[in-house]
């Protein structure tokens, strides 16, 4: 099979990569010459553990390969993928569908021979319709079919999310582009990854629904955090007592700061606008969007709560700053919220994260950034842990006691217990653990 990747972004790049090792032939495309340029070094413009060897291996193999052009590779190619951004549209937070457009456009006049063009973007149901009609309208002798194809790909996890995937899900209507994606995804098809067909809008909707099914799982036990706390429960004990059923399930039920990222935020918002314009409104993922967006900012009580009611003038150490560990990836993280209120506040902010920094400087202002946990704790009155990079797990509170200006841990993410952290000295705070004992 050969394989014309558009977009060599996070999904594009880790999709394409992951293709190209089943032993597909596959030319990653994408318009960014300098993004390019660095790919054919050798160099991964993202972070994500194992890509890099994965990218080097397959180009040694000659089965991966990157270009700026696109009308050879679509001309060549049994199968298109479509994997550019899709934001939010400023201002009304539908999907800002633009680049799929242009993308579906630019395909269009280098198609030859049945070709199959499948969406792998999160986009909103009705997409792939359109992507047929701009195709039509700017080829009408075009011998294609658009496929839907989400991905369903972790930060952090996603080679390992795409080889050894829960399922495939594809949306489609014939038998001929039915052979094609069977044969471009036989490898996992063949180690009996399921692989779901359905109609082209119910595959559009079920990326939407799962996510937003996802997200609200999150905000689900985040109250009930809130709730352990205010009746005295503990919510990782609630969680695991629930999780244990298996209609429920025990993942994402780890209660945090709320949750972020370039998914949950963006593709909740996209669904609730999509339900709206259809008269069909998700209140519950509404209600999630809310809460989760309030419990964010509200995490600044909890830091104020800890330092004695009030943060004003006080040096609020804050580790961790992405949305979750092993990424680079600031975008929508609860601590640029959490950030943002306890400045509200009056707080002065000191910051460290392992991977991430790059992209906080350019998101947060009047932050002080250091190397190091114990660097930004000098003369602290709170250290807060904000996300749960492992090397966060193994704190040498000795030490961090000696350099702070008051022994206080503020754990967002329920990564210590009470006894270990107060035998030091500190007075320490989670979530949804009043009086835990692990
Ligand atoms: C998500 C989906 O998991 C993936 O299938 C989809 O295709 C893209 O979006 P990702 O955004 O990379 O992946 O991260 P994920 O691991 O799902 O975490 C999202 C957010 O939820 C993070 O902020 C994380 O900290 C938070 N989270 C997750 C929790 O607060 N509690 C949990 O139990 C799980």
């Amino acid at each position: 099979m050969i394989i014309t990747v558009i977009g060599s972004g996070y999904v594009g790049l880790v999709s394409g990569t992951c293709f190209a090792d089943f032993g597909h032939e596959v030319i990653c495309v994408d318009k960014a010459e300098d993004k390019i340029e660095k790919l054919k070094n050798g160099e991964i413009p993202i972070y994500e553990p194992g890509l890099e060897e994965l990218v080097a291996s397959n180009v040694k193999a000659g089965r991966l390969s990157f270009t700026t052009e696109l009308a050879e590779p679509v001309c060549k190619a049994d199968v298109v993928f479509i994997a550019v951004g899709t934001p939010s549209r400023r201002g009304d937070g539908h999907a800002d569908l633009s680049y799929v457009y242009a993308a579906a456009e630019e395909i269009a006049s280098s198609l030859d021979g049945f070709t199959v063009v499948v969406t792998k973007s999160t986009v909103p149901v009705g997409t792939g319709d359109e992507v047929e009609r701009i195709i039509r309208q700017t080829n009408p002798d075009a011998d294609f079919e658009v496929v839907s194809n989400p991905e369903f790909l972790r930060e952090g996890a996603a080679i390992s999310d795409f080889k050894r995937p829960d399922r495939i899900v594809v949306g489609l209507s014939s038998e001929r582009a039915k052979a094609v994606m069977t044969e471009v995804y036989r490898p996992l098809y063949l180690n009996h990854s399921p692989l779901l067909f359905t109609s082209r809008r119910t595959s559009e909707l079920i990326k939407y629904a799962g996510n937003a099914f996802l997200a609200m799982k999150i905000t689900f036990i985040n109250e009930i955090a809130d709730l352990s706390e205010a009746v005295g429960a503990n919510v990782q004990d609630v969680a695991r007592g629930i999780g244990l059923d298996n209609r429920i399930g025990s993942k994402f039920l780890n209660a945090g700061p709320g949750y972020g990222g370039s998914c949950f935020p963006k593709d909740t918002l996209a669904l609730v606008k999509t339900a709206q314009d259809n008269s069909s409104p998700v209140r519950l993922i509404e209600t999630t969007c809310s809460i989760n967006d309030q419990r964010k900012r509200s995490m600044s009580k909890k830091v104020a709560a800890a330092v004695g009611g009030e943060v004003r003038g006080k040096k609020i150490a804050v580790l961790g700053l992405t949305f979750k560990p092993n990424t680079d990836d600031m975008r929508d993280s609860p601590a640029l919220s959490i950030v943002q209120a306890l400045q509200d506040k009056g707080a002065d902010i000191h910051a460290y994260d392992p991977e991430g920094m790059e992209a906080a400087v350019e998101l947060m202002d009047d932050v002080t950034f250091g190397s190091n946990a114990y660097e930004i704790a000098k003369d602290a009155h709170a250290l807060v842990i904000v996300t749960e990079w492992d090397a966060f797990r193994v704190l040498d509170f000795g030490r961090l006691k000696e350099e702070m200006a008051s022994p206080v841990l503020v754990d967002l993410r329920n990564i210590y217990g009470k006894d270990e952290v107060e035998k030091h000295g500190f007075s320490y705070t989670c979530i949804g653990r009043p009086d835990e004992e692990i």
